[in-house]
Order: C-alpha cells, then sequence, then structure tokens
C-alpha cells in the first residue's frame, strides 16, 4: 500500500520561520521525493475555531494568508492537494465515534493541551471542542489512512492519542484504519524555531515572529534586533553560543556554501562559533551574515507570493479541487467505518433479512 502524508495547520495568522523549518520546508522535500502515493495538506479552520469561537473573521482571513505561503513556499497543487477542513464533514462525524474510544482523563493528560490551556488562560472555562480537539485530529489524520504526519515535535502527543483511537477502534471493530507515524525534522534546532527575542517558541502572541511574507526590510530589522548573548556586550568579550538564538537560527538555515558566498573568512558554523566563543566576534557580523542567509532563502518565497496574490481567484480554485478529492477520500473512509461499526443499515441486507425472517418466523 502507498504512502499517505496528512498534515495542516491552523489558519489563525501568516506563517513564519518556524512553521518554515518545522514542517514546510520538510512538506516540499517529501513531495518532490515521490515517495508518496497521496499528500494532503489541510487549512484547519474548524480546529482554529475551537479556541476563536468568537472571531471567526479571523480565521476566514486568514485562510487565503496559509493558502499564499504554503504554495510560495513551493507546495505545488499538481502534487499536493490543500483543502480546507470545515469542507470535509466526514471529519466531524468520524471525530464524534472517536469520542466514545477516548476518556476524559486520558484527554486531560495530553501535554500539548495542557500547555495551550495555560497559555490561553481559559482556567476553568475551557470550550468542550477545544479540550476535545485532539480527537478531531485523530480523525483529520485517519480520514485519509494517512501513514505519515510531517509536524514539530509539538504535535507528537496528538499523533500519539491518534494511534491510540487507531488501536482500540480496530481492536473493537476489526482492521479498519491505518496507523500513522510522526515525521519530525531532522535538524534538532528546527524542531522549535525559538523567537527573535529567544523565548522558546516563534508566536504571534508573543510579536517575536519573522513571517515568510515579511519584506525584506523587516526581515533585517527583525534580525539586527534578535536576541543574543546578554553578556557579550564589547566585541573582545567571549560570547555564549547557547540560548543565543542568532547561533540557533544559524544552525537551523545555514550550510558551508553560504560561508563561501558571504563569509568567506570562516569555513564553517563551527569556525564562526569557536571565535565567537574565543571573543573578539561582534554580533554585528554574524546577525549580518545570518540577514543575508535568510535573505536568500525567503527572497523568491516573497517573490512567488506575489505572483499568486495577483490570483486570489485561482488560488480559491485550487482550494475548491483539493477539497473535492479530499471529500472523496474521507467519504471513502467513513464508508469503511460505517460497515466496521455495523451502522451501514440500508446496506446491510443480512441485517434486514435476519430481522425479517425473525419476525415473519415469531
Ligand atoms: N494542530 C495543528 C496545529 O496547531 C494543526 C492540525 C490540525 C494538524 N489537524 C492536523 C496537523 C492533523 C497535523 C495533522 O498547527
Amino acid at each position: 500500500m502507498g504512502k499517505v502524508i496528512l498534515t495542516g495547520d491552523r489558519p489563525t495568522g501568516k506563517l513564519h520561520l518556524g512553521h518554515y523549518v518545522g514542517s514546510l520546508r520538510q512538506r516540499v522535500e517529501l513531495q518532490n521525493s515521490g515517495l508518496f502515493e497521496k499528500i494532503f495538506i489541510m487549512i484547519a479552520d474548524a480546529q482554529a475555531l475551537t479556541d476563536n469561537a468568537d472571531n471567526p473573521e479571523k480565521v476566514r482571513q486568514n485562510i487565503i494568508e496559509v493558502a499564499l505561503d504554503y504554495l510560495s513556499c513551493g507546495i505545488d497543487p499538481t502534487k499536493s492537494n490543500i483543502f480546507i477542513q470545515s469542507m470535509i464533514p466526514e471529519l466531524t462525524e468520524l471525530a464524534f465515534y472517536y469520542m466514545n474510544l477516548v476518556t476524559v482523563a486520558r484527554l486531560e493528560r495530553n501535554p500539548t493541551v495542557k500547555t495551550e490551556i495555560v497559555m490561553r488562560e481559559f482556567g476553568k472555562s475551557i470550550p468542550v471542542g477545544f479540550y476535545t480537539y485532539p480527537i478531531s485530529q485523530a480523525s483529520d489524520i485517519t480520514a485519509f489512512r494517512a501513514t505519515t504526519v510531517p509536524a514539530g515535535d509539538d504535535q507528537e502527543p496528538m499523533i500519539e492519542q491518534t494511534r491510540e483511537i487507531v488501536h482500540k477502534f480496530n481492536s473493537i471493530y476489526g482492521e479498519t484504519l491505518v496507523e500513522p507515524e510522526i515525521l519530525l525534522p531532522s535538524n534538532a534546532a528546527c524542531k522549535r524555531l525559538p523567537g527573535t527575542d529567544g523565548k522558546a517558541k516563534m508566536s504571534k502572541s508573543l510579536g517575536n515572529c519573522i513571517y515568510l511574507s515579511d519584506s525584506s526590510e523587516d526581515l533585517r530589522k527583525k534580525v539586527m534586533s534578535m536576541y543574543t548573548d546578554p553578556n557579550h556586550i564589547r566585541v573582545e568579550d567571549p560570547g555564549c553560543i547557547e540560548g543565543n538564538c542568532v547561533f540557533t537560527y544559524l544552525d537551523a538555515f545555514s550550510c558551508c556554501d553560504h560561508f563561501a558566498e558571504f563569509l568567506p573568512d570562516y569555513a564553517s558554523l563551527d569556525e564562526l562559533k569557536a571565535h565567537y566563543q574565543r571573543g573578539g566576534l561582534g554580533d554585528v557580523k554574524v546577525k549580518k551574515f545570518l540577514y543575508a542567509v535568510l535573505e536568500e532563502m525567503l527572497a523568491p518565497i516573497r517573490q512567488r507570493r506575489k505572483e499568486y496574490e495577483q490570483d486570489i481567484e485561482g488560488v480559491y480554485e485550487i482550494l475548491k479541487k483539493g477539497c473535492q478529492v479530499a471529500r472523496e477520500e474521507a467519504a471513502e473512509t467513513l464508508e469503511m467505518v460505517r460497515r466496521a461499526m455495523k451502522i451501514n443499515y440500508f446496506e446491510d441486507a443480512e441485517l434486514i433479512r435476519q430481522q425479517s425472517e425473525m419476525y415473519r418466523t415469531k
């Protein structure tokens, strides 16, 4: 059986560098590897609504932003289906059945949901939909019989929960669902890119993001004001690499070719790091190098985005086609699920025959 990818993002804002290294870049590579029979990339608007019920406009406006970001990064609609979650009603039906297979205690233990509840300051007022979104995410993944979910490590608990649901479903109703695996980025610095302020995560609410759609000038400003080592005051001072996000970003984005091109005094990142640690290397020089590396990567993305921005109708057409394909796939799974759960009454000739027999001979 061919391998199938499903992955996605909540449309709550434009995508940033954290999304790019954590997932987008890898998706494009996977898409072009030819190793996958089908690829589904979902704009998770229904999931975004689980904590934005009062702000559907935000979700609505960001669907196109996320779609533009996907396309400009190199997601190719002839190879990958981009679709919108809420357009696939089968997903909600599936989630409703899965809810019977998960305990409240199990949901309570989900570490990602726990942190998100604290971050959103829900206190005791957690929306039920938000609380149960790991179950809905399990239906997103299994509805497409996905084998592979490329995502950041914050999604690991979701995949774990999905696998548990698959096991439980298959053991009760017979082998039906496919067990998925998460595919993490291979480079450690990419698993969770810190914000430009050095905080653990790049996040819109913290205002520490570099967006894929940022102009060259915004990018330069953001890089030049990035958090480094607060004790590295004079150039000759020895500097610290750990927790210095300029170096974390270089770990994630730079390669030897970049040194040859932009900073030929050094052969590699290791040499640059060693000099910084020894002292005698100023932050500005390192930041200018990082800017050059990022600009080289982002300029073509920005350019492609400009082109797609001129054809918004065309982008909606791409989404509409993606939704059609996705819906057919999900409908097929739902048919299998209903059959396995024996809730396909009208297709169940045997059930009708047995019951007729029973009543006729009574
Ligand atoms: N939870 C993901 C996020 O916050 C979005 C998402 C929804 C997703 N369903 C998914 C990711 C299924 C991977 C697979 O970005």
